[in-house]
């Protein structure tokens, strides 16, 4: 089938500066045709990864020679210690050397590291220019390069340092999902799970039925795509800067975060998937020792992640982990801390997630404690 008659779009509802999520397989050979429209008479920058590059950027370069888009490629390493102030820098001066005026883009060609890095210059770099995706990560697909959120990482902990800015356009190709290695699909799959489990029951119970389809490739696999990202546009169009509801995206990422730092974001250890299968899997613990959510829910979400391969054990990381204490430090810097507060994301059972400020650091520091010295 031609990409065209496989493309299905949902929209981000942003007034002016909504946008559209075009999902699809093979897109990417005609991304040309879109990043034109998106961008008339404009030109962009190529930011992707060593790897990415490899693979998937003749195809986009291609297209964009097709349709007369002038365009520079800037190519940064891969992994998610090139989230960090050096590399930030670095393409700051690129952009400004390729002398990219503001009305012009920045392509994000790769997954959330590519997209979370690119997307924070394209939003400081004159006051913001404009910004596409082309996510190649089931993770990007389906959560990071929608939303807005953009960002690096600090010594200080995770996606400290950014801005809020929304891209122009999003062009998922499900097809480049046939490259990934089959780690960082399974990393991806964690986010989608997510969608499910935060106010979303039946759709976890399809992913239980379907998830060997989604990971096959084909309909499912778009389907998957999709549905994750109406979740998440619904949610983003409600509440864009996370004053609230936004911060159920959150769900398993506090916990995910703080092992991610634990492990200076060495992606041979742990990727930012497996850290988000792991904490969403303490976040139903945590609940059901707090008399929230059944146990019989909490063991469904271990049964899944694990069948599908993902870790759900902090054990399962391999190497020495820090202290309690250390944990417990990265934690408080959390992003969604209010007024000292740590705010979590608990759920009262599959589908029933919500924000809980109430989270006695004793119970937390006793509870991590004990899963730590297993
Ligand atoms: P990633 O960008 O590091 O990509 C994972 C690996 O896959 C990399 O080595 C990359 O080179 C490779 N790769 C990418 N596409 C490929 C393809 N099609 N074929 C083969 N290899 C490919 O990691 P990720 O999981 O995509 O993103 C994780 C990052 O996203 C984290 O930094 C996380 O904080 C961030 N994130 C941001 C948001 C947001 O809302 N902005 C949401 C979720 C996650
Ligand atoms: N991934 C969390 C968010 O976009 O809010």
């Amino acid at each position: 089938m031609s990409p065209q008659q496989t493309a299905t779009t949902v929209n981000v509802e942003l007034g002016n500066r909504s946008y559209p999520i075009i999902i699809g397989n093979g897109l990417m050979a005609e991304a040309g045709k879109h990043i034109s429209q998106a961008l008339p008479g404009g030109r962009c920058a190529i930011v992707t990864d060593e790897t990415v590059a490899d693979i998937h950027l003749k195809t986009l370069e291609a297209s964009l020679k097709e349709h007369d888009v002038s365009f520079e490629t800037l190519i940064v390493p891969a992994g998610e210690k090139t989230k960090c102030f050096s590399q930030f820098e670095h393409l700051c001066d690129e952009v400004l050397s390729c002398k990219l005026e503001r009305g012009d883009a920045l392509v994000a060609l790769g997954g959330g590291v590519v997209g979370d890095l690119t997307g924070f210059v394209s939003g400081v770099v004159r006051r913001g220019m404009k910004f596409i995706q082309v996510p190649t990560t089931l993770l990007a697909q389906v959560d990071s390069s929608v939303g807005g959120k953009t960002g690096i990482n600090s010594r200080h902990g995770k996606n400290l340092l950014g801005v809020f800015h929304q891209p122009a356009l999003v062009l998922a190709d499900t097809q480049a999902l046939d490259t990934l290695s089959r780690r960082e699909f399974r990393a991806g799959y964690a986010e989608v799970a997510k969608y499910g489990l935060i106010d979303d029951a039946p759709f976890f119970e399809w992913l239980c039925n379907n998830w060997q389809d989604v990971f096959a490739g084909g309909s499912a696999r778009i389907e998957a795509v999709a549905h994750s990202c109406r979740a998440k546009a619904r949610v983003v169009a409600e509440d864009e800067r996370e004053s609230g509801k936004r911060a159920l995206l959150n769900l398993g990422h506090t916990f995910g975060h703080a092992l991610e730092g634990a492990v200076e974001y060495d992606g041979s250890r742990l990727v930012h998937g497996e850290g988000v299968a792991i904490g969403m899997t303490l976040a139903f613990q945590f609940s059901s020792q707090l008399g929230l959510c059944s146990e019989e829910d909490t063991q469904r979400v271990i049964t899944h992640l694990s069948e599908v391969g993902l870790p759900t054990r902090i054990d399962q990381i391999p190497g020495q982990l820090p202290p309690l204490e250390h944990f417990l430090t990265l934690i408080a810097q959390d992003k969604k801390v209010s007024r000292g507060q740590l705010t979590f994301i608990l759920a009262n059972g599959i589908g029933q997630s919500y924000i809980d400020k109430t989270v006695d650091p004793q119970q937390l520091s006793s509870f991590l404690g004990a899963k730590l010295a297993r």
